[in-house]
């Protein structure tokens, strides 16, 4: 938090090898958002994470690098389940099952070499599957056309009818997506951490770790379950702040 004309009030670490001597006045430069840190601040902020080869710009969250987790062993399992969710009528479901034994903190962990619980596993979590979901995009389509021969208003309809399918677009590549993305996130530990339990008060227990997931199909008696007509572009910004953004889907 000092000023950048002023040097940084972090010295460099003794553990750092000899000959690598960053000036405390030294100022360096994110790559892609070009804000402005210390290169000793940013060093020392990089020490006191996970130390995971990434890094996270801290005035605006821009993720350098691959952030991982402390996400225990387990198993994710997706499968489809014929039955739509309140709020999506027009198509079936993905269920995730995520499954984690107890087992040993590591030294990622709050109390490494003491035990940690898990409560509630398998958890059953679900998402809407996009199987029949052009069904919806064809029918604003006819809409439209039926609306040009009635010759009304044809700008407006033109702007409305292109943010409607674009926005239709987005939702059903979002759900396919969502899924994809989880599994990223699952794959690079991201999705349940070690540490207390905000529900239970339980400490050194696996516990979600803000990548939102809907654990009721048919209900919402704790309010994660259906309908939420903003849950699928929620869940894909938690995952974009853990780093987690459609780009990881693309071929390298
Ligand atoms: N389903 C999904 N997410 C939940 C639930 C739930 N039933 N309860 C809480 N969360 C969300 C919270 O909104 C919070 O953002 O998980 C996050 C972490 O909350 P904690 O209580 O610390 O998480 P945890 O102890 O892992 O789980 C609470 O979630 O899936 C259930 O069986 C699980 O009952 C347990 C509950
Ligand atoms: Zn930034």
């Amino acid at each position: 938090m000092d000023q950048l004309s002023n040097p940084s009030s972090y010295e460099m670490p003794s553990s750092e090898e000899a000959g690598q001597s960053i000036l405390p006045e030294t100022v360096g430069k994110f790559i892609k958002c070009g804000h402005t840190l210390h290169m000793l601040c940013m060093l020392a902020m990089y020490n006191n994470g996970t130390k995971d080869g990434s890094l996270q710009c801290p005035s605006c969250k821009t993720i350098y690098g691959e952030k991982t987790g402390t996400q225990p062993k387990g198993k994710m399992e997706i499968y489809s389940v014929a039955q739509s969710l309140p709020g999506h009528p027009d198509c079936g479901t993905i269920q995730i099952i995520y499954s984690i034994p107890p087992g040993i903190q590591g030294p990622e962990h709050p109390n490494p070499g003491q035990p940690y619980t898990c409560r509630g596993f398998p958890r059953f979590c679900f998402l809407p599957d996009n199987e029949k979901g052009r069904k919806v995009e064809k029918r604003t389509t006819t809409f439209l056309v039926t609306m040009l021969m009635l010759h009304i208003n044809v700008i407006s309809l033109l702007t409305q009818h292109h943010s409607m399918v674009t926005r239709l677009d987005l939702c059903l590549s979002a759900r396919r997506q969502v899924l994809e993305l989880l599994k990223v996130a699952w794959m690079r530990r991201l999705i349940f951490t070690v540490g207390t339990s905000s529900t239970t008060g339980e400490q050194d227990t696996v516990v979600w770790n803000g990548i939102h997931h809907k654990t009721e199909m048919m209900s919402n008696l704790s309010g994660h379950g259906y309908p939420d007509p903003n849950y699928l572009e929620n869940v894909l910004s938690e995952l974009a702040s853990q780093g987690v953004t459609e780009d990881c889907l693309k071929p390298p």
